[in-house]
């Protein structure tokens, strides 16, 4: 594996996929992570990454500099190359001249880091401050107009450093110098691949759960079903699920569940029809945070005595990916200088007793849905757009009550379907139909009627903290109006939201 030391970058997270790219297995750790702590780790290389201090002011974050003891290779970025040339005897200072975007690069050195990159190449700077001197212990691998010493190498350590960022796209030659990195100076052979990581898993959870049982509570999204067929796989007879109907999922969801752990992988299903219980304790609720308040509290009592019934359960398992635990700054990583009170985070409180296991901690989206592909779970749940916890009821506006769910799923089936067919599901990040609480008037035949809106809603995003509105075909919006104007009774308006987040948020509630 490679350690990625974070200083603080908004970048760190991009290394990370960069690497990963070149089939080699990578984790974010926190700059300051004791020598000892890497020894145990045994990475067979370390990415120190850019960061926005300056390496000589008091407070700038450091690294141990026993880690340069180690014997094991380095690649400082930006920050990162300024940090260790300080370290090893190099001086740092502010520029004349900033240096932002591009620039032309000539390389020194076409061996080892530099090998099959072109003579003149351009690379991405963003830096204020840079290498000005090296000593002797330092050789320039490359040069720019502005900075002579844009990547270096020490004589005799396995150190080598970068002022430009390679793993940016407008580095168009960055991923052959990761590569050179990874394979001509750690020594990586680029074998990470999914079956590794399938096989290492199942090992792991072995060892970790013993002869215990496994709750996993399934939501109907991707995550949480990737996390189940992976325990299925690891330990089949000791996981139970249980999945809650809420009353508030999207039509067909709950069938989906069902046939996919109860007929396809055999799992001990535990289905809780707790429908009655959400839309009693909704009846009435108008606010959006009292519901959200309302529901994640019925789930958690709902879930808590269903999970009593499982005899011998000491685990919990959550679908916890990569982004949540850098994001929340947890255990071995945490730059936490961008925590996201993202609503996705969180789940089940701690006082349920058991002890946490978190199979995908270490994965990307894309890399779960992967995952759950090569797991043989079915296209349609790996492909899932993510869903509110809360389900319907933030898509259902104002008061709920079943004769209001049904006419939004129904919507929303129509929707999703023309989606699918012209190919733009996959194509948007969510998507999905909202009922208002708006009648308006309409005519059908001869008569006037006075009924309900439909808002359809797709969104384009990375991230889901900011998000453009999809820019779906003419035809394909047409036909989703006249399909439910047809068929979804009370309905007789169908608008498309073209609003952004921000200001507007994806959800309407
Ligand atoms: P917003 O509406 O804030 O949504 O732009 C961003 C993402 O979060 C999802 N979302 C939620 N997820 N519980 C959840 O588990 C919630 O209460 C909740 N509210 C919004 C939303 O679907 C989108 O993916």
């Amino acid at each position: 594996r490679i350690l990625i030391f974070d200083f603080g970058s908004q970048y760190a997270q991009l290394i990370a996929r960069r690497v990963r790219e070149q089939n080699v297995f990578c984790q974010i750790v926190r700059h300051d992570l004791p020598a000892k702590r890497v020894a145990e780790l045994a990475p067979k290389g370390i990415i120190f990454s850019g960061g926005p201090s300056s390496v000589y002011e008091p407070n700038a974050p450091q690294c141990d500099p026993a880690i340069f003891e180690l014997g094991i290779p380095v690649l400082g970025i930006c920050y990162g190359m300024q940090l260790a040339c300080q370290t090893l005897g190099g001086k740092v200072g502010r520029n004349h001249a900033r240096e932002y975007g591009r620039a032309d690069c000539r390389v020194l050195e076409s061996t080892g880091l530099f090998e099959n990159v072109d003579a003149s190449t351009v690379v991405w700077m963003s830096h204020g401050d840079q290498v000005q001197a090296i000593e002797g212990d330092f050789l320039p691998l490359a040069e720019t107009d502005t900075c002579p010493i844009a990547a270096v190498r020490h004589r005799t350590r396995p150190v080598y450093g970068l002022q430009f960022h390679p793993e940016v796209s407008h580095t168009p030659q960055g991923s052959i110098v990761l590569r050179n990195f990874l394979r001509n100076v750690c020594g990586c052979q680029g074998l990470w691949k999914m079956q590794t990581f399938i096989e290492r898993s199942i090992e792991d959870l072995k060892t970790r759960v013993g002869t215990s049982r496994v709750i996993c509570g399934l939501s109907g999204g991707v995550d949480s079903a990737v996390t189940a067929a992976l325990l299925l796989r690891a330990i089949g007879h000791q996981v139970a699920c249980i999945f809650v109907d809420n009353g508030l999922l999207r039509e067909g969801e709950s069938d989906l569940v069902r046939k996919t752990f109860r007929d396809w992988f055999r799992a001990d299903l535990h289905v809780v029809d707790a429908k009655d219980r959400f839309l009693s304790a909704l009846k009435g609720v108008t606010d959006p945070q009292q519901k959200r308040k309302i529901i994640g509290k019925v789930f958690i009592d709902v879930f808590k005595a269903e999970a009593q019934h499982i005899p011998d359960a000491r685990f919990l398992a959550q679908g916890t990916l990569y982004p949540d635990v850098i994001e929340s700054g947890g255990a071995a990583d945490g730059p936490a200088a961008t925590i996201k009170t993202h609503h996705n985070v969180g789940g089940l409180p701690k006082e349920l007793g058991f002890e946490l296991v978190e199979p995908l901690r270490d994965l990307f989206k894309d890399e779960v849905r992967r995952l759950g592909t090569e797991l043989g779970l079915p296209e349609s749940l790996v492909w899932r757009h993510p869903f509110p916890g809360p389900g319907l009821a933030v898509r259902c506006l104002g008061e709920i009550t079943p004769e209001k769910l049904a006419t939004l799923r129904h919507a929303d089936v129509i929707f999703l379907d023309e989606l699918e067919r012209s190919g733009w599901y996959r194509r948007t990040a969510q998507a999905f139909a909202v009922l208002l609480p708006v009648q308006s008037v309409g005519v059908m035949g001869d008569g006037r009627t006075y009924e309900d809106t439909i808002a359809l809603r797709a969104v384009q995003t990375d991230d889901f903290m900011t998000a453009d509105w999809s820019r779906l075909p003419e035809d394909l919006l047409a036909r989703a109006s006249t399909r439910i104007i047809n068929n979804v009774k009370g309905v007789n308006r169908v608008v498309y939201d073209i609003s952004s987040k921000p200001p507007a948020t994806i959800e309407w509630e």
